[in-house]
């Protein structure tokens, strides 16, 4: 026998062992699996299907994966779709996001906005930019705003250190705020330099004392800085009307546990409310407080569930003076999103964006109000149209958290709390924070805020208005169960103000 043929017979000897002992791993592999399958009790698939029962579990996780890639048509995910994301995407990039053929959005739903382009639009060199609003004219700074876009509140925390600092040079090179949500104010948020909002959660974390509650000297000292703009106290967010903040443990890094003044490493959860905020008498004293301990303007968030309560408001500050309005209300879509909250909350409670807007922006108006309350607009509002639709409906400002997210190259994984984030944003795993570049990021940031406002401006000029502020509602048809649309000021007819606040 030849040499060659010896090794060859040696050759599949090991291989035919290897191949029986690796096939006797895996049926040993099954029966350990079987008989904890079978053992156990908390699963009832498992025990009656042991082994395969699992594939159950495997398959459902990998559906997820192969439709967002595979399946989903351009405009079916959810939360947003791919078309929606694409759009983002491109923008943020910078590079060129024009289309071909023609549009593959479906614009027969119920609800879809269209724009009433003018047989003349306006011409490029008759177009102006919008301009600044002043927000708070009674505080003794108030501040005057020049961005519609901004960047909605989330907090250091539920966002990842590299995520927040690409944020704050982003806002500062694109000339818009940033909100720092309800998790305190770091230096991270000032890093860029960039105009900010406080936020005031119900934990007032940041501004609180060993009690939890609000501190005073805290507040002042923070309100101090010239880069803090104005001071927004959260009632609530329209992933989670009726719920606090929730930050997992694992998220509660010994940094985090600093400026928040909590433990480190526990999850941290705020109350459900301002526990000094029962009623609208109450809500005015706070926000009168806030203000005159800063000197800036203040105003709250919600996600609106009634009008009723915002009439009483209104009664209410008519009857105090207006000066103890509310300098802006931030009006939260029910779809909006947050780091982490329950499923029957975020799916089932509050108003859409869609509703609440027009509704609030009528209720200013009866009560000769809405050029004191300033109107800041969010919930999904991350394309020129969402964008456009809300100047239209009476925003004075739109703020995301998503679409920004997107910009720093979030790919709606659908992970932020479980510190496990693909993409570095909302996650406090070093490892997973190296694909975020900040430098790199904060361009992405600024680029997309542009290509907001440059869409904006497209849709103005061709429904003949000089800049995108001066869209009102006889520039927008929503469309109806008919198939037909209609125009918005004919859906929302703009309300006389009560005789008694002329
Ligand atoms: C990761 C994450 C964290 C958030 N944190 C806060 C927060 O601290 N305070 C708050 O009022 N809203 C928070 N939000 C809600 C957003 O500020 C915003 O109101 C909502 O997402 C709607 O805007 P969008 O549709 O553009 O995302 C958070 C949202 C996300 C996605």
């Amino acid at each position: 026998m030849s040499l060659f043929t010896e090794l060859t017979g040696q050759g599949l000897d090991f291989l035919s062992s290897l191949f029986i002992f690796m096939v006797g791993l895996v049926v040993l592999f099954a029966i350990l699996i079987f008989i904890s399958d079978v053992s156990q009790t908390k699963d009832a698939i498992r025990r009656n299907y042991p082994v395969i029962g699992r594939f159950r579990y495997i398959f459902t996780t990998l559906g997820e994966f192969f439709r967002q890639y595979f399946f989903a048509m351009d405009r079916e995910e959810m939360p947003f779709n791919r078309a929606e994301l694409e759009w983002v995407n491109k923008s943020s990039r910078g590079i060129d996001n024009t289309m071909a053929f023609g549009s593959t959005k479906n614009i027969s739903p119920t609800g879809t906005p269209l724009f009433i382009n003018t047989p003349f639009p306006t011409l490029d060199e008759h177009a102006t930019s919008s301009p600044a609003v002043v927000i708070g004219p009674h505080c003794r700074e108030p501040y005057e705003a020049n961005s519609v876009i901004n960047i909605s509140g989330m907090s250091y925390g539920a966002l990842s250190k590299p995520a927040v600092r690409a944020l704050s040079k982003g806002a500062k090179l694109a000339g818009c705020w940033m909100n720092t949500g309800e998790g305190g104010l770091s230096e991270h948020h000032l890093e860029g330099g960039c105009d900010l909002v406080m936020q005031i959660g119900t934990a007032k974390y940041g501004v609180r004392n060993a009690e939890g509650k609000l501190d005073n000297d805290k507040l002042k000292e923070i309100a101090s800085l010239p880069q803090l703009k104005m001071f927004e106290i959260k009632m609530s967010q329209g992933a989670k009307p009726g719920k606090g903040g929730i930050l997992p443990g694992a998220k509660v890094t010994s940094e985090i546990a600093k400026i928040r003044g909590i433990a480190k490493g526990k999850d941290s959860i705020s109350p459900n409310r301002h526990p000094e905020i029962s009623n609208i008498k109450e809500l005015l004293d706070f926000i009168k407080h806030i203000r005159e301990v800063t000197g800036k303007p203040t105003g709250f968030k919600a996600v609106i569930g009634s009008d009723d309560w915002l009439k009483k408001l209104c009664e209410e500050i008519q009857k105090c003076g207006i000066e103890s309005a509310p300098d802006f209300i931030t009006i939260d879509s029910c779809d909006g999103g947050t780091g982490a909250a329950p499923m029957p909350l975020m799916d089932d409670v509050g108003l859409p964006i869609k509703e609440s807007l027009p509704m609030v922006v009528d209720i200013l108006m009866q009560y000769g109000l809405r050029e004191r309350v300033k109107i800041i607009a969010s919930g999904k509002l991350i394309t020129p149209s969402g964008v456009a639709w809300a100047l239209c409906s009476g925003a004075d400002f739109i703020t995301s958290a998503r679409g920004f997210m997107f910009s720093l190259g979030c790919i709606q994984a659908m992970k932020c709390n479980k510190n496990t984030c693909p993409t570095g944003i909302t996650t406090h795993d070093k490892h997973l924070q190296k694909g975020l570049n900040v430098e790199e990021k904060s361009v992405r940031v600024k680029n997309f805020a542009n290509k907001i406002h440059y869409g904006i401006g497209l849709i103005s000029h061709s429904c003949g208005v000089k800049h995108p502020r001066e869209l009102s509602r006889h520039h927008c048809r929503i469309v109806q169960s008919d198939g037909k649309s209609i125009a918005l000021d004919v859906l929302y007819p703009q309300p006389e103000v009560l005789e008694k606040y002329k």
